[in-house]
Order: C-alpha cells, then sequence, then structure tokens
C-alpha cells in the first residue's frame, strides 16, 4: 500500500498517451484562427482560404442570421438560466420547436444541446443491456459513444453494405433480443458518401426495428428545400440534425412522433438535466430556417463545384472517395504523408486539415476538403493548382 502511494505517478498514464500519440503523429494541437469571412481565416497573421469548415452555406455571417441573433439576446437575456424542464423553457424555444416539426413535416421535433449530447444520451434512452444496436461500420463517435453508454450489444455492418445489414438482421430476430435499434448517417462526416434512406425505412419495417438516422450533414443542404434527407419521410423513429454545420451557429434538434418526444422529455438525461440553449443561438437558428429554404441556387451551385472538384482531382490521379456532399475526403495513407500536404497547403493559403486515426481507419489518412457556396471560383482553381503542383513535385 505504502508503496503504491509513495512510487506510483498518479500521471504517469497521461504523459505515456501523449508520447506514443506524438510518436505515431496521432497528436492533436488546438490552433487558433481568426474568421474573417465566409470562407477565410487568419491564422499566425496569415490569411488563408478555408476549406475546412463545415459552414457550407456561409451562413456563420449571414446579416439577417446575425441581426436576429442580437435581437433574441437583447430582448431574452444571455442565458435560458435553467434546464428545459425547470424554466429554461422560453416561448422561443417551443415556438422553434413546432418550426422544425412543420418544416420537416414530422409530428414533433425537440431541441438538444448538441449532436454530441443527442446521439450519446439518446441511444442509451432507447435501448438496454437486452438489446442490439446494428450500426454502420463508419459510424460518427457521439454514435458508438451512445452504444457503449447503452450496454446493449452491438454489431456493425461493412459500411454502407445494407446486404450485409439483412443478413444481420434475418439472424438476430430470433435471439430473443427486447429491441433491435439500427443507426446510422445519412451523409458519413469523414466520407461524405449517402446511406440509402428509403432502403434502410424499408429493411427496419421488415424486421420491426427502431431507425435512429443522423442527418447532421444533409440538413441545411440536402433534400426538399435543404431540410435534409430525412424530411418528408415516415418510417424514421428518430431523425438528427445539428445546427452547428450548414446552418452556421450550434445545436441540435430531432424530429419524431409525440409519443417519442415525450418519452425523451421524461427519460433522456441528456435533455433533462442540462441548461437549455442559449436565446442568441435560437434566434440565430430561427432566422436561418426562414433563409435556407430559399437557397436552392447556391445549393445547385454547390453541387457542381463538387463535381467540379471531384473531377479535376481524380484526373490529376488522387484517390478520392466516392462522396456526393461538399465533404471530399482525399485519402493519403500515412499520417505523417497528410500533415505534410496540410502543411504544403497552409504555406500556400489554404486551410485544409488532415484528418487522422482514430478519426478515420488506419492507413487512410486524408485531407477531408469541404466546400461552401461562398466559395469562388477562382479559390477553387487555385486549390486545385496547388494541388497539381505538390501531386507533381
Ligand atoms: C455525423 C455527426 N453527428 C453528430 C455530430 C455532433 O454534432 P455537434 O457538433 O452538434 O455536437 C457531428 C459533428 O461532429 C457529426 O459529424
Amino acid at each position: 500500500m505504502t508503496d503504491y502511494i509513495n512510487n506510483n505517478n498518479k500521471l504517469d498514464f497521461i504523459a505515456k498517451e501523449l508520447q506514443a500519440r506524438e510518436k505515431n503523429n496521432y497528436l492533436r494541437q488546438l490552433n487558433p484562427i481568426y474568421p474573417n469571412s465566409t470562407v477565410t481565416v487568419i491564422k499566425n497573421d496569415k490569411t488563408l482560404i478555408n476549406f475546412s469548415s463545415n459552414d457550407y452555406l456561409g451562413l456563420s455571417k449571414h446579416p439577417k442570421i446575425i441581426a436576429a441573433s442580437h435581437d433574441y439576446l437583447n430582448q431574452y437575456g444571455t442565458g435560458s438560466t435553467a434546464s428545459r424542464l425547470v424554466t429554461g423553457t422560453y416561448d422561443i424555444h417551443d415556438k422553434l420547436e413546432q418550426k422544425l416539426a412543420k418544416i420537416c413535416n414530422k409530428e414533433a421535433a425537440l431541441l438538444f444541446n448538441t449532436g454530441f449530447q443527442a446521439n450519446t444520451t439518446i441511444i442509451p434512452t432507447l435501448v438496454n443491456q437486452k438489446s442490439l444496436v446494428l450500426c454502420d461500420r463508419l459510424v460518427h463517435n457521439s454514435i458508438l459513444q451512445g452504444i457503449f453508454l447503452s450496454k446493449a450489444q452491438w454489431k456493425r455492418y461493412q459500411h454502407n453494405d445494407l446486404e450485409h445489414l439483412d443478413i444481420l438482421l434475418k439472424k438476430a430476430v430470433s435471439q430473443g433480443y427486447n429491441r433491435i435499434l439500427i443507426v446510422t448517417e445519412t451523409v458519413f462526416s469523414m466520407e461524405g458518401d449517402r446511406s440509402d434512406v428509403d432502403a434502410l425505412i424499408q429493411l427496419s419495417q421488415q424486421y420491426n426495428t427502431l431507425l435512429y438516422l443522423d442527418d447532421a450533414h444533409a440538413f441545411g443542404i440536402m433534400g426538399e428545400k435543404g431540410m435534409g434527407l430525412t424530411a418528408h419521410k415516415s418510417g424514421i423513429d428518430i431523425s438528427l440534425g445539428t445546427f452547428g454545420k450548414a446552418l452556421g451557429s450550434f445545436g441540435a434538434f430531432v424530429t419524431t412522433s409525440k409519443l417519442i418526444r415525450d418519452y425523451l422529455i421524461n427519460c433522456c438525461p441528456g435533455f433533462i438535466y442540462t441548461t437549455a440553449l442559449p436565446p442568441a443561438v435560437i434566434g440565430s437558428i430561427d432566422a436561418a430556417l426562414d433563409i435556407i429554404p430559399n437557397l436552392d441556387k447556391e445549393r445547385e451551385y454547390l453541387c457542381r463545384q463538387i463535381d467540379y472538384v471531384r473531377n479535376k482531382l481524380i484526373n490529376l490521379g488522387y484517390q478520392v472517395l466516392n462522396s456526393n456532399s461538399p465533404i471530399i475526403p482525399v485519402i493519403i495513407g500515412h499520417e505523417e504523408k497528410a500533415l505534410e500536404l496540410s502543411k504544403y497547403l497552409e504555406n500556400n493559403g489554404i486551410l485544409a486539415t488532415a484528418i487522422r486515426p482514430p478519426t478515420v481507419p488506419k492507413n487512410t489518412a486524408r485531407i477531408r476538403l469541404v466546400l461552401s457556396s461562398k466559395h469562388q471560383q477562382k479559390h477553387i482553381d487555385y486549390l486545385i493548382s496547388l494541388l497539381q503542383k505538390y501531386h507533381e513535385s
């Protein structure tokens, strides 16, 4: 006992972990930037064109959205001052939920403080140790954390392979689980490709499972009027959207049935035990929801640029994943090489972050290029010219 107290440096494990990460080129650091426009930032006194942000429509700087945020801030104050079930439900939270349900054509909606919080806490509210969760091999970490917390059995199907999911479901239905939950993303955050939402609904109905779809990267830029790939569709028990990406704001919501909404209000810890989203954030979301349906031209421009960039990079000889979203992952393989390319781009005026394991599978370190409708042709052509030079060097 004495030896343990005297000899054990209680922080050894931390130093060891950080050293191991540094050795493998996995160490992460925070790099402050100043976002001086929708598509440029200042980093270390240098202006860089940003090809890494999820602000797909440049709404984080939209004057009407900023004005609405100011307006709510002035009227309601800086904070919501309590959790939703105490005194943190203002009329603006309630109205926003009704608006979200209506534009997504769903029975009900419920706000969450972040997408991470929603995924980690809704999943354990739906399933338990007697349940089975079937998820795509490449789902976001927040979904995995939710599954771990639930203590349910879980299996992953090969990425976007619904035949594999079908095989797992066939086996699972006779194994005595109390519930089976299928959970996946509609647009994969690190791959940029999409799930087949209709086929997932069909499988969920065929095997009588719960279906939870994370629409974080589609909401705002895909589907009818930009309302995502799950809006207007029945057969999805819970669909998650986030406001921190295409809406340029912060927070998340789910659309669901009235019954499940009531259940989450009563039983979901991540909804119950946290202070409600602040008024300025609610104001920005409310204004963004008025603007987004009218941005079809911007979404069409974005689609054209996605095809343009992908084709150019493939012709240059880069390994580009088969994405069909503004997320264009350029696979480099080794972490060191991905960091080197990212550094080269930064030295030449472009911010394009390297994404490394464990965020992505081993040997698939990548530059995750993200396009915005605010990128001008000259920004995009400059990026391509740099990537061409780098490839030829
Ligand atoms: C697919 C997916 N789900 C959930 C989240 C988490 O959302 P938030 O940033 O609101 O916590 C993210 C963002 O990183 C994401 O990419």
